[in-house]
């Protein structure tokens, strides 16, 4: 990738940085909670990492693990082109602990049975616990619920290893061998209905591995202030500020490391939420984070690019490449800059999947990388860390609650919520109608339980009477769901009396809604943005 130095090193260097010598690393054979366990472990203080099956043994050996967790996974082991390790892992002296596909990999891989039995287990499932493993140390009772998601079953353990745990359909749902550290789980701990499992990943890390717990947020911000101002040097840092917060703790980050070395563009295409520019030019352009802010109002340049343009695909391709040009023109203004920052966070790097090593993606919401820019590398503070480890850096750098829990909105903004061609008329009756929706719900409490609300202009026209004119109007939809990972999402079952409060403020308050519709389908089949 054009001018990203050395980027193995430095990530190398940082996480030894982080994580004081205490690194757990995830092997992911494609299963669905890998991105849980690993927030699991580090919610005990130790610093974890998700690699993909295909990294080799020397790789894991060179980061010095304190252990190392095998995730579930969708196929069978015994088939020949399934995901696999060489058995030389179980062999490192690294405690391993093999969860689902994990374990039967693990049973397999050193000389026990799996088979495909007649009676899967999926959902929750009582189990019975055969000893006192140390992963099962502070159970309440032998008797457990757990979290199943299995057809395979081990029909016999390895040579050596112990059975730990049983359900009625699997008579081997826990096993281990102590001398050798190694230990597998059939359920999965990491979910939160299995009783006792946060505990028995602790237990794994803490009485297995040996780690202390010293990963901390306000250590990790400290040693990356440190790593970015020993990077940058007397360098100057280039950032795109969007306004979601990835960018803007990004750029918090950045700016207390560095201050005016730090130039943020914040380029406003006037496709945010009402009040969205101003408030984060009264964020960073305000002294407190001392960085150079340069606030671009490009709506008239994105309006006339958009014109008449009505394919939501389209329309999202010219406000991405918009974006790019509008930024190129500023930094060239700029000129040479050393390092281009981006809020890339972990979710993105591991989005790449299964066998892929972890690429730089181009995170920016609204395009690429800009090609015109020219930077000797990138800088990338945020790359090993969850949504909520970067709220939580956000808040411990000093940045607002309102800001930190925004909830998401798309790259392309309003562009995708005003159905059709966008005129600017459009966008703001648009935007006070989601003004008072988001305050309605807020002011509801609801804000806690909804995952994302937010309103959509249609093209549809609708016939209404207001004192007695007939009036002729666009139909606005409410749309609010409550989801984990934004990938499924129910419908809110917003109150009634809620609904009614917003209808009838849009209607009064707004000009230019005839009728409020409630969008009542969940993803899927439904996307959650209605373009
Ligand atoms: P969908 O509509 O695909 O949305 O169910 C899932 C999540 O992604 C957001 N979204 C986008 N984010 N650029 C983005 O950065 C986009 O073009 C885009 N489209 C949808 C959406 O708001 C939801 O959180």
């Amino acid at each position: 990738m054009r001018g990203v130095a050395d980027e193995e090193t430095t990530m190398d260097a940082r996480i030894a940085n982080i994580t004081d010598g205490e690194l757990i690393i995830v092997l992911d054979f494609g299963g669905q909670y890998n991105q849980l366990i690993a927030r699991r472990v580090r919610d005990h203080h130790v610093y974890c990492e998700i690699l993909p099956y295909t990294v080799s043994l020397e790789e894991i050996k060179a980061k010095k693990p304190r252990g190392i967790i095998l995730t579930g996974g969708p196929e069978s082991v015994y088939l020949d082109e399934s995901p696999r390790m060489g058995k030389e892992l179980f062999e490192l002296g690294i405690p391993v602990l093999g969860l689902c596909y994990g374990m039967q990999l693990m049973a397999h891989q050193l000389g026990g049975k799996v088979e495909c039995a007649d009676v899967g287990e999926y959902g929750r499932t009582a189990m019975q616990l055969k000893t006192d493993s140390v992963l099962y140390k502070g159970a309440a009772s032998k008797d457990l619920t757990v979290w199943m998601s299995h057809r395979d079953s081990l029909t016999a353990v390895p040579e050596g290893f112990e059975v730990t745990a049983s359900t009625g359909d699997c008579p081997i749902a826990g096993m281990e061998h102590v001398e050798r550290g190694l230990y597998g789980l059939q359920f999965h701990p990491e979910v939160m209905h299995t009783e006792h499992g946060f505990e028995m990943l602790k237990n794994f890390v803490y009485e297995v591995c040996g780690c202390t717990g010293t990963w901390q947020m306000d250590s990790f911000v400290d040693a990356q202030i440190d790593h970015i101002r020993k990077m940058v040097g007397d360098g100057r840092v280039l950032l795109a500020l969007s306004g979601g917060v990835d960018s803007a703790v990004c750029a918090a980050m950045i700016a207390k490391a560095i201050g005016k070395q730090l130039t943020c563009i914040f380029v406003d295409h006037g496709l945010m939420r009402q009040n969205e520019g101003d408030q984060v030019e009264q964020i960073f352009g305000s002294d407190e984070f001392g960085l150079v802010f340069k606030r671009i109002n490009a709506e008239d340049r994105f309006l006339a690019k958009l014109k008449g343009v009505s394919d939501p695909e389209k329309k999202r391709k010219i406000i991405g490449e918009e974006f790019i040009r509008v930024f190129e023109e500023e930094a060239k203004a700029i000129g040479q800059v050393d390092f281009l920052a981006q809020g890339t966070i972990y979710a993105d790097v591991v989005e790449s999947g299964v066998g892929s090593s972890a690429v730089i993606k181009s995170h920016h919401n609204v395009g690429g990388l800009p090609e015109h820019v020219d930077f000797k590398a990138l800088l990338e503070p945020l790359r090993d860390l969850f949504k909520d480890e970067v709220r939580r850096v956000g808040l411990e750098l000093g940045l607002p609650e309102y800001l930190v829990f925004r909830q998401p909105f798309p790259g392309p903004g309003l562009g995708v919520r005003v159905i059709g061609a966008l005129t600017k008329e459009k966008l703001d009756t648009l935007r006070a109608a989601d003004a008072i929706f988001r305050q309605e719900l807020e002011d509801a409490g609801l804000n806690k339980t909804i995952g994302q609300y937010f309103a959509v202009i249609t093209e549809g026209r609708t016939v209404g009477v207001v004192g007695d004119q007939r009036t002729y109007n666009y139909t606005l939809a409410l749309r609010a769901v409550e989801t984990q990972d934004f990938m499924t999402a129910t419908w809110s079952r917003i109150p009634y009396e809620v609904l009614d409060r917003c209808s009838s403020r849009i209607i009064n308050e707004v000009r230019g809604i005839g009728r409020v519709v409630y969008d009542i389908t969940s993803k899927p089949p439904a996307t959650i943005e209605w373009e």
